[in-house]
């Protein structure tokens, strides 16, 4: 089976073509960052254009690439939340419009579980279920209890900032810009080692929940001491990085303890940082348990990791009717297993 998949759930425009015998056929991307950068965050009216401009030319390039053109298509799936309201409508309208005319279904995809089944992606190495999923974005900071498909519980989530919103509202106050992640990881290269420390919150306390607007607030704190310099900025990023890594993987290790698991999912975009890799890499050795992230490319938001979610939910026999809408606010344990 063929399946078109788009995501338009934030400010990326991400189109792919999976084929369940072969795997990836095609995908693209258009990035909005610098629509958005020079307002230091995602302005949601203006994302919402850049998907209407972008969708359709990278939905005939994808095609063009795959070599397949819309009647041997089985499936078109699109991300239908959770996102900005706005951007999420142009890839449900379109997706279900290019459906309806080509006579074939189309899937409505969780964005969150599109990121946790991303490790899918890379065939040689795959997690078997089930399994703990840590999903790490910019809206999002969970550990999940995976059993299958659509069968999802939350040990613990943030009660406040996303990971991934630490690293952006951190990197603004230390003028690094959007997106933030990259970039604190990028200056962090150069940090020295042991100059700052910031807390790891919550773990000196039992459960599995998170909290990282302390640590931004912590970060803003000791900034507001110096005449900031490249090498400070530096410093402190890296002392910023360490600390939400940190966090994350002291509760993953609780949480993989606790339920007897051994194996981990670490997917979303906070996934594709480098320190947070080698971290879980090195738990998981210590450990003999086996840690699956998603293809690098895919770490961050695409429309990849929707199409392949969306064949998954096809292939378990999901169908949409023909009423739609969008979730802004959806929470994953809302999905019900396929099958
Ligand atoms: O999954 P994603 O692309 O979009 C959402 O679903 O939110 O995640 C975006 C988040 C942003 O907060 C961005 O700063 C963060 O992922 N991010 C990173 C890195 N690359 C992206 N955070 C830390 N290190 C990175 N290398
Ligand atoms: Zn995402």
């Amino acid at each position: 089976m063929k399946i078109l998949g788009l995501e338009t759930s934030c400010d990326d425009t991400g189109v792919a073509v999976f084929d369940t015998d072969k795997g990836l056929l095609a995908h693209k991307l258009y990035s909005q960052i610098k629509t958005h950068a020079e307002y230091g965050g995602v302005v949601p009216e203006l994302a919402s254009r850049d998907h209407i401009r972008k969708l359709m030319p990278l939905v005939r390039a994808v095609l063009d690439e795959a070599g397949v053109d819309g009647a041997n298509l089985d499936a078109v799936a699109y991300t239908a939340g959770p996102g900005l309201a706005g951007a999420l409508l142009v890839g449900a309208s379109v997706g279900r419009s290019l459906a309806w005319g080509w006579g074939i279904p189309a899937v409505a995809v969780h964005h969150m579980e599109g990121h946790l089944l991303s490790p899918m992606l890379d065939t040689e190495n795959t997690p078997t279920f089930p399994f703990l999923a840590l999903l790490v974005s910019g809206g999002h900071t969970l550990i999940a209890d995976v059993q299958a498909i659509g069968e999802y519980r939350i040990l613990g989530e943030s009660i406040d900032d996303a990971v991934g919103e630490a690293f952006d509202k951190t990197a603004k106050l230390l003028g690094l810009g959007y997106p933030g992640g990259p970039a604190i990881s990028r200056v962090a290269q150069n940090g020295i080692d042991g100059r700052f420390r910031f807390p790891r919150p919550m773990t000196d306390r039992p459960g599995l929940d998170f909290s990282f607007s302390g640590l931004k607030t912590a970060v803003a704190t000791e900034a507001e001491k110096f005449d900031l310099n490249d090498q400070l900025v530096a410093d402190i990023a890296l002392a910023f990085e360490q600390a939400a890594i940190d966090t994350l993987r002291i509760k993953c290790e609780r949480a993989m303890k606790e339920a007897g698991q051994r194996e981990l999912v670490v997917a979303g975009g906070v996934s594709a940082n480098r320190r947070l890799r080698d971290t879980f890499n090195a738990m998981a050795d210590k450990h003999g348990w086996r840690v699956f992230f998603p293809p690098l490319e895919f770490s961050t938001d695409n429309g990849a990791m929707i199409a392949y979610a969306g064949a998954a939910r096809l292939l378990a026999g999901e169908r949409q009717g023909t009423e739609f809408n969008v979730f802004p606010r959806w929470r994953i344990e809302e999905l019900r297993p396929v099958k």
